[in-house]
């Protein structure tokens, strides 16, 4: 099989792509990225000589090039996008331009390269926001009522593929999945941006009250979820995907890390609060357990845990990314003290 993967120099893109050359060394991967500021080649330097893998620099939004890269391909599996809710805040154009028309752009081109599944990878996020009271869940029939700029185009996004599927009869699947932790993400997000914070001696900046609530998932896990609906998932259906059994807030989110990395609460700061930020999330992902077989296999304490080693051993990584373009934004955002 000939999978074309968009953004796959990102986090989960470049995680599902190990992943997969892992576990189907058979098929061959075409890596299509922009290589924006989140896009990191390093993340895929163990397999970049591999015969099972090719890379393409391009831009979604350019339907000419992406035309041209799709000949011949099976599947596609679309992760590219702007994905920072801060960001999205600050400069809401681009998410536009990138998640919604770039979407458009490639489902024009699968539909004429005739490829047999649009995979999409979208969020909960397109979901709104839950109360802390509310003991109930996300689910695929909920009702769409994104808040942020971020998650009103990946909203727009996942309406655009479902109408190529109903208007064109393009074969699509959808995964709106959780947050993701776990190597390689960039430290603009949460527990990334924690961790390396404290590696640094530098405090964590936590937004508000701290008592959001987010429902954490593994990224082995959600690339095991996009492997069982690309295999089994029906044509034209979407798929909740989702980590934790209870709510776990952001303030027990850092204390966790400061107990694993030996530092005391003092190393918490309390700053402004995201406008419109969301309080809490929660996914039911039983149809994907039901229909796919999948559950969660990660812990989140335990891989927590390691995923704070991997940013302890991979500081050469995180240094490189946290220099240069980022460090603006990142004054931008929290001031420069
Ligand atoms: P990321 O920001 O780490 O990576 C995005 C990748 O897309 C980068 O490699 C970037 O270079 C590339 N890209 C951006 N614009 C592009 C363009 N115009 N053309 C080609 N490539 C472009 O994102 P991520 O956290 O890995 O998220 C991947 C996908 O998963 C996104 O669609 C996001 O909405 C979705 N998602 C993320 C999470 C999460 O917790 N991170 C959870 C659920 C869903
Ligand atoms: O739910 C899935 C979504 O999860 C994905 O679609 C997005 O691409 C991904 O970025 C993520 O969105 P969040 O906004 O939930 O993630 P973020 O890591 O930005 O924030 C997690 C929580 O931590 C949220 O409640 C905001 C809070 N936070 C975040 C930052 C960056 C802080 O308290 N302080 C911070 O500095």
């Amino acid at each position: 099989m000939k999978l074309f993967v968009t953004g796959g120099a990102g986090f989960i893109g470049s995680n599902f792509i190990l992943y997969w050359i892992k576990n189907h060394p058979e098929d061959h991967i075409i890596n299509f990225d922009k290589l924006t500021y989140a896009g990191n080649l390093e993340n895929l330097k163990d397999i970049e000589d591999s015969s099972s893998y090719t890379f393409i620099r391009g831009d979604i939004r350019d339907p000419k090039t992406v035309e041209q890269s799709l000949k011949g391909v099976d599947t596609v599996v679309h992760f590219a996008a702007e994905s920072h809710v801060d960001r999205s805040i600050m400069e809401p154009a681009a998410f536009v331009e990138t998640n919604v028309s770039g979407t458009q752009v490639l489902l024009d081109a699968a539909l004429k390269e005739g490829v047999g599944r649009f995979h999409h990878i979208s969020t909960d996020e397109v979901f709104g926001s839950l109360t802390l009271e509310d003991t109930s869940k996300f689910t695929e029939m909920t009702a769409y009522n994104p808040r942020s700029p971020y998650a009103a185009s990946k909203a727009g996004s996942d309406h655009l593929v479902r109408a190529y599927y109903t208007t064109y009869g393009l074969p699509i699947t959808i995964t709106n999945c959780s947050n993701n932790f776990g190597p390689y993400q960039f430290p603009e997000k949460f527990i990334p941006l924690a961790i390396t914070n404290l590696l640094e001696g530098k405090k964590v900046p936590v937004y508000g009250d701290g008592l959001y609530v987010r429902d954490w998932l593994y990224v082995e896990d959600h690339c095991r979820a996009i492997d069982l609906v690309l295999q089994k998932g029906k044509s034209g259906e979407t798929y909740c995907v989702g980590g934790m059994g209870g709510d776990v807030n952001n303030l027990s989110v850092v204390k966790k890390i400061l107990d694993i990395l030996g530092e005391d609460e003092s190393m918490i700061e309390f700053v402004k609060d995201r406008p419109g930020h969301d309080r809490r999330y929660a996914v039911d992902w039983s149809k994907t357990r039901e229909e796919l077989d999948w559950e969660p296999e990660h812990d989140f304490d335990e891989w927590l845990s390691k995923t704070v080693a991997w940013y302890q051993d991979h500081k050469d990584w995180w240094k490189d990314v946290k220099s240069g373009a980022y460090q603006d934004y990142y004054n931008k955002q929290y001031g420069n003290g």
